[in-house]
């Protein structure tokens, strides 16, 4: 399985305009367990400071899992969703049962394991288990869903209608073996930056050249031009 052309080209992308997110200095499970949780409902921006201070505040999981449920749901002010951080509690606390930290593999590192955590679904369990043990798993949220329809389908207000797990296997199969993490990371990227819902800057995509949604664009327009 070779590295694609688009695969490098994204890929070179993130590394020169990737930004510097505290949650991508580390491996830190919990960290990341965390960070995810947060980033499903609020912005980069705002998630930074909350997610510097809450990790003040509870450090490791056993601090979280023994910590009140009152304290963590006003460390979660401003983030919205409180159930949110009484799932993360619950998830804390069934990890800790299972024996974490003295045995590692009561943290779970498996899309799988994560799973069967209380609150955990389909995108924070591949999102740690890519982010967190590096494994090459697709999962989706709006921006890698919307940069992988447009890539490989087309423009999200035409037909074909996709499927969640047509979308899930597509993002599968672009990741480059063994780069999960950046991948993964490049593609949220890139859907933050330039492939945005409202005008994409497709001038300065560096998927332009390898993208169904701007082929189909540019033709349309292509053919506008032809009666003017
Ligand atoms: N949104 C969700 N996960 C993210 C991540 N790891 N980096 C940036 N934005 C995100």
């Amino acid at each position: 399985n070779e590295t694609s052309a688009l695969q490098t080209d994204l890929l070179a992308w993130f590394q020169a305009n990737g930004r510097d997110l505290p949650w991508r200095r580390t491996r830190n499970p919990y960290y990341i367990l965390v960070s995810e949780t947060m980033l499903q409902q609020t912005q980069v921006d705002r998630v930074i400071p909350k997610y510097e201070a809450f990790l003040a505040l509870f450090p490791t999981v056993e601090a979280l899992a023994s910590a009140s449920t009152a304290d963590v749901i006003r460390s979660w002010q401003g983030l919205g969703y409180n159930r949110r951080a009484v799932n993360l509690q619950r998830a804390a606390q069934a990890i800790v049962a299972a024996g974490f930290p003295a045995d590692p593999a009561g943290f779970p590192n498996t899309p799988e394991g994560l799973r069967n955590l209380p609150g955990i679904g389909a995108y924070t369990s591949g999102a740690v288990a890519c982010f967190a043990f590096e494994r090459d798993v697709a999962f989706l949220d709006t921006n890698i869903r919307r940069v992988v329809r447009r890539l490989l389908v087309g423009p999200e207000d035409a037909p074909p209608a996709t499927t969640e797990q047509t979308l899930i296997d597509y993002a599968q199969q672009l990741i480059p073996p063994g780069q999960g993490w950046a991948w993964n990371q490049a593609i949220m990227e890139l859907g933050a930056l330039i492939c945005t819902a409202a005008k994409p800057q497709c001038w300065r995509c560096p998927l332009n050249q390898h993208c169904r949604a701007y082929a189909i664009w540019r033709e349309a327009n292509t053919q506008l031009d032809m009666w003017q």
